[in-house]
């Protein structure tokens, strides 16, 4: 079995981003660029993913903190070649090196495999392209086989009308490539260390050069600017909503959708414009998304209708619910089957058994609410008393009147009733008509008061 080391290069200003973080810290599709590189080589199973960072002080290893990855400085940054020298003491002379790239987020795992297969020896990826310029372009014999890489800045004339272009992602045999890089001179053009060198010193050596080709031209796009970030994120999307569609998922309009994260349906899934998923959200059979709905860390099983412009974060919903327009579920909602929630209501860390209803104005915050219970309009639970936190029980078939406001903690009982207009500070007993309200009243003959008359 072949070691594999993963060297990431990250060290690069980004002065083109205009900005104070580091480039690699942006976001493409809600994850920093080199998390989702991380994510990917970790696919791979690797030894050690070390990754190169340079600008931004402690900023990117901050951000993958939690990743399992080890991390080596660049300062100053002297070329590609000199990046990967920096993690070198991290490698496993036994195994091979993966050179990937912090602003090249979308490599894929099957492309990086198909390079592992390419045989041993030293593999490139490679890509023909219309316009090559401004990349190093893969220099080949009479025979085909690979002899050097040329950057575009010391390029012949000839050498730059080659359309094979080096993506710089490449598979080293560590050994050696540590001998190659320790003889790098930075006679060229740039007062560079070229990484690419190595590829005429593998000649000389006898190493067989390798290439593959990724399976789309958007895997190996760096991102330099902005404007290049926006146009990747868009393909992106546009790949994601091609799988959902080839899963039989229905989209209003493929290009009105974002998905940051990992998105999972059922099927006969329909989802209408402008929705974000974020995180890790499924969707079960059949289940209807509305314009503008926001979704983040959910799970929404099967025949659930969210109408337009909910915002759902890390909760659960049952099957046939009914949720919105206008509702939000924060973290930690747990609706069951059945259940209805309507405009202008929001919930959090509640729990909602089969077939209980809250159809509008309502906040529950703190709740556990029984099965059939009906929440009345402008009803509000009072979870919190400036200090601490407490719950609100509403037992099954609990019927609460409009403007109720329950103050935690309490109860109320199964089967009771709670007259509109109350506030109900103690537990109410089951199945009794509790109410608190001052009683109606009229005083007859009582006038408006009239308008004054202003004497000058
Ligand atoms: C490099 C390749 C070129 C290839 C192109 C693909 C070399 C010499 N050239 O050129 O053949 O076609 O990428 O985009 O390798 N980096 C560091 N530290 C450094 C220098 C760079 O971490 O000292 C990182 C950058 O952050 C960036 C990557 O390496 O992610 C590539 O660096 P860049 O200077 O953009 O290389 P190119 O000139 O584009
Ligand atoms: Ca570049």
């Amino acid at each position: 079995m072949n070691l594999l080391d993963v060297v990431i290069l990250a060290a690069g200003k980004g002065t083109r981003m205009y900005s104070d973080k580091p480039k690699v810290l942006h976001a493409l599709a809600g994850k920093a660029m080199v998390q989702h590189v991380v994510d990917c080589a970790k696919k791979l199973d690797p030894q050690q993913i070390v990754v190169v960072y340079g600008h931004g002080g402690d900023a990117v290893p901050l951000a993958l903190k939690t990743s399992d990855v080890l991390f080596a400085i660049q300062e100053p940054q002297l070329g590609t070649g000199h990046a990967v020298q920096q993690a070198m003491s991290h490698l496993d002379d036994e195994g091979q090196t993966l050179v990937l790239y912090g602003d090249v987020p979308l490599i894929q795992h099957a492309t990086l495999h198909q390079m592992q297969q390419a045989g041993s020896g030293l593999t490139l990826l490679t890509v023909n392209m219309d316009n090559p310029a401004g990349y190093g372009r893969i220099v080949r014999n009479g025979q085909g086989d690979v002899t050097g890489i040329v950057e575009q800045k010391d390029a012949t004339e000839d050498e730059l009308l080659i359309r094979e272009v080096n993506t710089g992602i490449m598979l080293a045999p560590t050994r050696q490539l540590r001998t190659w890089l320790a003889k790098l001179r930075t006679n060229n053009s740039q007062g560079e260390y070229y990484l690419t060198d190595i590829v005429g010193m593998a000649v000389a050596d006898g190493i067989a050069v390798h290439t593959a080709q990724p399976g789309q031209e958007w895997e190996i796009h760096g991102i330099n600017s902005k404007s290049q970030l926006a146009v990747l994120e868009r393909t992106w999307q546009q790949v994601e909503a091609q799988r959902l569609l080839s899963q039989g998922v229905t989209l209003a309009d493929p290009d009105r959708i974002d998905v940051r994260g990992a998105l999972g349906c059922g099927r006969d899934v329909e989802i209408d414009v402008g929705c974000i998923f974020e995180g890790n959200v499924t969707l079960g059979n059949r289940v209807q998304i509305g314009a503008y709905c926001i979704i983040r860390n959910a799970s929404i099983a099967d025949g659930t209708q969210i109408a337009p412009y909910s915002h759902i974060d890390s909760s659960d919903v049952g099957e046939n619910c009914r949720i919105g327009p206008y509702a939000r579920l924060r973290p930690g909602s747990k609706l069951h089957d059945d259940v209805h929630v309507g405009n202008f209501v929001e919930i959090k860390n509640s729990e909602i058994d089969k077939g209980s209803k809250a159809n509008h104005l309502s906040y529950i915050g703190d709740t556990t609410i029984g099965s059939r219970v009906n929440i009345g309009a402008g009803t509000i639970t009072c979870n919190y008393d400036g200090a601490n936190k407490f719950r609100t029980i509403i037992e099954d078939d609990v019927f609460i009147g409009s403007d109720t406001q329950l103050v935690a903690p309490v109860t109320v009982a199964k089967g009771s009733t709670i007259g509109a207009g109350s506030t109900i500070t103690r537990n109410t007993p089951e199945g009794e008509l509790t109410l608190s309200r001052s009683k109606q009243m009229t005083i007859s003959g009582w006038s408006r008061p009239v308008k004054k008359a202003i004497s000058k």
